[in-house]
């Protein structure tokens, strides 16, 4: 019988003594951020409830900007944890050794897709945080919380490339990379041991993904079915 487990490359380069400590860290700021990303995708699915009178959308975005310390709570619970999360995971990424055309099996390619939806959601992440921000490319894509739907539809609309590219890949991989990391996280805190419970976990997760996967294309979907109205909602702002 062998003992040896498979070489981990962060080790004597990223951390060192603290390095259980770092790993744990990434565990549970990903746990943060997915739970924030499950509200975030069921708030954003309430755009199929349509511009009419009662803007449901608008309503959610209201709520959240009327809640005390808001800045205070996005730093700790967003900001932070998917800075630190992607940071550390892009150096877990790139150390990584796959081993998909050795094994070819299941979860080795569950481990190949957590790197490769890892890196599209840094180039996601970066494009959505700051295009809504209003930073590059075009002011046509920034939020505005008081326009939130309208401003969310012209966002979307930007370009063709937005609606039919970028947000489908990015939308794909945050649900892929969510679901799939509540199911390694369940391992790596010890809840989930035996191949049974593992087993139940999985379907648990791959509900998750399919719930995630439903409310982030619909509201794209919403954002693009509304895009007529836009004359309506923003007639003195810039549209495309
Ligand atoms: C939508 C945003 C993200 C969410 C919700 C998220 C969530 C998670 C979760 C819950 C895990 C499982 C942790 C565990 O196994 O204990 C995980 C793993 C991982 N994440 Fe993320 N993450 C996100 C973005 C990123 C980004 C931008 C990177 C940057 C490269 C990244 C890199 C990784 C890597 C490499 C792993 C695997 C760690 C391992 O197997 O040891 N993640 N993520």
């Amino acid at each position: 019988m062998t003992t040896a487990t498979s070489g981990d490359l962060t080790l004597p380069l990223l951390g060192g003594r603290h390095h259980f400590l770092l790993r744990r860290l990434h565990s549970l700021t990903g746990i943060v951020f997915g739970g924030y990303l499950v509200v975030h995708l069921i708030v954003n699915a309430t755009l199929l409830q349509g511009v009419g009178s009662h803007n449901v959308f608008q309503t959610q975005v209201d709520k959240i900007h009327s809640l005390p310390f808001l800045i205070i709570v996005e730093t700790l619970f967003i900001y932070l944890p998917i800075l630190y999360h992607g940071i550390y995971g892009t150096w877990i990424t790139f150390t990584a050794e796959p081993n998909v055309n050795r094994y070819p099996y299941g979860k080795n390619w569950f481990y190949f897709f957590q790197r490769v939806s890892a890196i599209v959601l840094i180039f996601f992440i970066a494009f959505h945080v700051l295009g809504m921000k209003g930073v590059f490319w075009s002011s046509k894509l920034a939020f505005d919380p008081e326009h939130a739907t309208a401003t969310t539809i012209r966002h979307i609309n930007a370009s063709w490339l937005t609606a039919f590219v970028i947000y489908p890949i990015g939308i794909l991989a945050s649900c892929y990379h969510t679901a799939n990391g509540f199911w390694t996280a369940g391992i790596t805190w010890g809840l989930t041991i035996s191949a049974a419970g593992q087993k139940r976990w999985g379907y648990v997760c791959s509900g998750l993904f399919v719930f995630l996967l439903a409310c982030g294309m619909l509201a794209l979907y919403a954002a693009v079915r509304d895009a007529g109205s836009l004359n309506q909602l923003l007639p003195n702002l810039p549209r495309r």
